[in-house]
């Protein structure tokens, strides 16, 4: 197959003249750059969705506001389709980067796993962490992005509930929730690690610090979104024998 020196490059690390190449760091850098958006985003997605936590009309009240409705009589889901589309995409791109950190055989593999036991080194376990959630990420994140992508307007205290109670996606849920959870916050504390952003006086120090405050964000993002999730399955299972039907505002009632 003929290769272009862009396709030499990722290859060998060098380019035509034998210069140790710029693309292996600028894919990092986009990792880096599209894992921090991504991480960003869903950090200020569970806190949205949490709203259920107040009430259906709070939930309801944050879709509107979503569909643009301050702007658009009714709003208009096409907003969040068009949404879903850019996270969509960021979020194919990002597992494109990070495919290449994958162990390529199972030979590989096994010569990771003896060399992680042998050294008991925390941050290659964590690199494992973001292997595998990442993994399950790509199947279960594509199929509820698919599905926010292409049905928007089902979207809301009730739809939503009857999603997760009624057709059964909490399992999914479920698993999405603890992958992305993990994913994110040990991405994070990789980023800070590997960039040294909090290093100050006494790196030491301050890794440790780090570590600490992401494992307190992984346990209250979990609870948050555990006890959101709980509250769509109460929600869906009161609402069963009216499946379908959706919330009307109590505002307009
Ligand atoms: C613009 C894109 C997105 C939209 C509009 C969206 C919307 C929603 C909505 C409305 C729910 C409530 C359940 C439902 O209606 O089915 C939900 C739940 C959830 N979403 Fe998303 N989502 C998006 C992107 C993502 C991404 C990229 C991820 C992670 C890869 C994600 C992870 C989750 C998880 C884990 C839950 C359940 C949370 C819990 O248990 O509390 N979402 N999402």
């Amino acid at each position: 197959m003929p290769q272009n020196d862009n396709t030499v490059e990722l290859l060998t690390g060098k380019d035509r003249l034998g210069k140790k190449s710029r693309i292996p760091a600028w894919l990092d850098y986009l990792q880096s750059a599209t894992g921090l958006f991504l991480a960003l985003f869903i950090t200020f997605h569970i806190l949205f969705e949490s709203s259920i936590l107040f009430g259906k009309e709070a939930m309801y009240r944050l879709t509107k506001m979503f569909e643009g409705e301050p702007f658009i009589e009714g709003g208009e889901p096409l907003i969040i389709t068009a949404l879903a589309f850019i996270i969509f995409s960021m979020f194919i791109f990002h597992a494109f980067l990070a495919m290449r950190k994958f162990p390529s055989s199972y030979k590989e593999y096994q010569r990771y796993r003896a060399h992680s036991k042998l050294m008991h080194h925390q941050d290659t376990n964590l690199w494992f962490i973001q292997i595998t959630t990442g993994f399950a990420m790509f199947f279960l994140g594509s199929i509820h992005l698919y599905m926010m992508m292409t049905s928007p307007e089902n979207i809301g205290p009730f739809a939503s509930s009857d999603r997760i109670y009624s057709d059964w996606m909490w399992p999914m849920y479920l698993l999405l929730l603890i992958s992305v959870v993990l994913h994110a916050w040990v991405g994070v504390y990789r980023l800070i690690i590997k960039w040294g952003w909090f290093d100050g006086d006494n790196p030491r120090q301050n890794r440790k610090r780090a570590k600490t405050m992401i494992k307190g964000l992984v346990a209250i993002y979990l609870v948050l979104g555990l006890l959101s999730l709980a509250s769509y399955m109460k929600i869906g299972y009161d609402h069963q024998d009216k499946y379908g039907e959706r919330y009307v505002s109590e505002v307009k009632k």
